[in-house]
C-alpha cells in the first residue's frame, strides 16, 4: 500500500457548509452596511473565520480594533452554528459514505484537518461522531492553512509520517498546506488546478480508483 492513512479537509470535501457560511458572513455584513457578494464568498474558502474577516472588511471605510473584529467574528459563528443546527444525516452524500467505508474497509486510517472550529458540531449534524479515527480543526492549531500545521498534526494524531498520509482538499490553500507538509494530495474543485496537486480528480469516488489507494 503506498499510503496508510487519509486526512479529510471538511467543509468541501465531506459535506457543503459554503451556503451556511455564506448567509452568516452575508447578515454580518450587511449588518455593518459592507457589501458582500458570493464571488467575495469564493475567497474564504479553505481561510480561517478571522482571516475571512479580514477579507470582508477589505471593503470597509472603517478600521475596526481587535475587539470589535472578535465581536464581528462571534455574531457571524452564532449565526452560522444556528444553521447548522439545520444540517442532519440526510446531508452527507451517499457517494462520501460509501466512499469512506470502502476507504476504511480497505484498511485505511481515515482522519479529519480542518480549519474550522465547528468540526465536532458538524459532523455531529452529519451522524459522523466517533467516525474518524483523529480529528485535527480549528481548535488545535495555531496557524491556519496554507501552513501544514493542521495536517501535521492530524498525522501526528494519527501516529503517521506526512509521506505515508493522503490529504483530500477542495481549497488551493490546503494543496499548499499538504505540499508545505510533505503530503501528497488529491484535489477536487478549485483545488484540481493548483500545481502542486498529485491527483487532480473530478469526484470523491474518484479516490477509489484514481489516486493509488
Ligand atoms: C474552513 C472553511 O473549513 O473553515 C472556511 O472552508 C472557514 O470557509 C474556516 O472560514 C473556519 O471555520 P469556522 O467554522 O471555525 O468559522
Ligand atoms: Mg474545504
Amino acid at each position: 500500500m503506498k499510503y496508510k492513512a487519509i486526512i479529510f479537509d471538511l467543509d468541501g470535501v465531506i459535506c457543503f457548509t459554503d451556503k451556511y457560511h455564506y448567509q452568516a458572513w452575508k447578515e454580518m455584513a450587511d449588518g455593518i452596511g459592507v457589501y458582500f457578494d458570493e464571488v467575495i464568498n469564493n475567497r474564504l474558502r479553505g481561510v480561517s473565520r478571522m482571516a475571512s474577516l479580514d477579507i470582508i472588511l477589505e471593503r470597509s471605510e472603517k478600521n475596526y480594533t481587535g475587539e470589535e473584529k472578535e465581536k464581528l467574528a462571534a455574531q457571524k459563528n452564532d449565526i452560522y452554528k444556528k444553521l447548522l443546527e439545520q444540517m442532519s444525516p440526510a446531508d452527507l452524500s451517499g457517494e462520501v459514505k460509501e466512499a469512506l467505508d470502502e476507504l476504511r474497509g480497505r484498511g485505511y486510517l481515515l482522519a479529519i484537518g480542518s480549519s474550522s472550529k465547528n468540526t465536532k458540531m458538524i459532523l455531529k449534524q452529519l451522524g459522523l461522531d466517533g467516525y474518524f479515527d483523529a480529528i485535527s480543526d480549528g481548535t488545535n492549531i495555531t496557524r491556519s492553512k496554507p501552513d501544514p500545521e493542521v495536517f501535521l498534526k492530524a498525522a501526528q494524531f494519527l501516529g503517521m509520517k506526512p509521506e505515508d498520509c493522503l490529504v483530500v482538499e477542495d481549497a488551493l490553500a490546503g494543496i499548499e498546506a499538504a505540499a508545505a507538509g510533505g503530503f501528497d494530495s488529491a484535489g477536487i474543485g478549485e483545488a484540481a488546478t493548483h500545481g502542486k496537486v498529485t491527483y487532480p480528480i473530478e469526484a470523491f469516488s474518484d479516490l477509489l480508483s484514481k489516486c493509488s489507494l
